[in-house]
């Protein structure tokens, strides 16, 4: 089935699906066991400096391979996609979704790059993630402002195509140095005003009642990661202050424990949330 598909299949259901970057075998096969033992789709998200660092090629196929290893069901997706180069390179490579993030352009620019992945990627038939709004990338100032505007989601929905929208109602990429507060009236007019899939993202520190909420509003992708680099890497330090063991092959598996924990918990918050209450 197309992501596109399955975008409508839970939205049906008022479900929400995980999309969890992937650094590395540990990382990737943290997550896929967490999806496999709670039975759970999911999204595997690289950004361009993942596909640099493992090489696109390899990355793409190690995604595919583990998916197919596993018997999960799940869709490779471009993270945070800057350029149109990048986006067409990873289309042919056979991602399932990608995304163009042109969201530090102005609207009508914006607009034009956006439109233009979507004639790409029709060729493909696969999913376009675009986004509108500031949502602060890491390192960016956490209380900038530009919240996605309801009126301009449905033009840019409407001029573009786009599958799926990343929308800016407070929350941030990176941890918080204070609790995040969503803007849900927000979140509840901008779904009202479009029909496209709406995307959170920022997940990692967002407690999980806000993530039901915005399911509840109209999120259907939650994207996380820097919970899960953080859980591996402290998990992995942790271990190595205490011990001398030099096979990477019975220490690591400490470190990828912890992120089947982390994510099995993430799964837990958008499976149908319904069933929770
Ligand atoms: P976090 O790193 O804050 O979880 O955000 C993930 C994300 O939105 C990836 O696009």
């Amino acid at each position: 089935m197309k992501l596109q598909e399955k975008f409508v299949e839970l939205r049906s259901k008022q479900q929400g699906i995980l999309a969890t970057n992937f650094y590395n075998f540990e990382t990737l096969e943290g997550v896929l066991c967490a999806a496999k033992s709670t039975n759970q789709p999911i999204i595997l998200q690289l950004t361009e400096s993942s596909i640099n660092y493992m090489g696109l090629p390899v990355a793409f196929s190690l995604a595919k391979s583990m998916l197919a290893h596993h018997g999960v069901e799940g869709w490779i997706h471009l993270d945070h996609g800057d350029s149109y180069e990048l986006v067409a390179q990873c289309l042919d490579m056979g991602f399932d979704s990608v995304m163009i993030d042109a969201s530090e352009q102005p609207f009508k620019d914006n607009i034009a790059i956006t439109s233009r992945v979507v004639k790409l990627a029709e060729n493909y038939g696969a999913n376009v993630e675009a986004e509108l709004g500031y949502i602060a990338k890491l390192g960016q100032d956490k209380d900038g402002s530009g919240f996605t505007q309801p009126e301009e989601a449905k033009q840019f929905v409407e001029a573009t195509g786009v599958n799926a929208l990343a929308v800016a109602i407070g929350t941030a990429h990176g941890f918080y140095d204070k609790e995040p507060k969503l803007d849900l009236g927000l979140l509840s007019k901008i779904s009202n005003a479009t029909e496209v899939t709406l995307v959170l993202h920022g997940g990692s520190g967002v407690p999980a009642e806000s993530l039901r909420q915005a399911i509840d509003r109209g999120i259907c992708k939650i994207n996380v990661a820097t919970e899960i680099k953080n859980i591996f890497m402290r998990t992995l330090k942790t271990k190595l202050a205490t011990n001398e063991e030099i096979d990477l092959r019975k220490v690591f598996p400490t470190a990828t424990d912890q992120v089947i924990e982390l994510v099995k918990g993430k799964l837990e918050i958008v499976r149908n949330i319904k069933d929770q209450r």
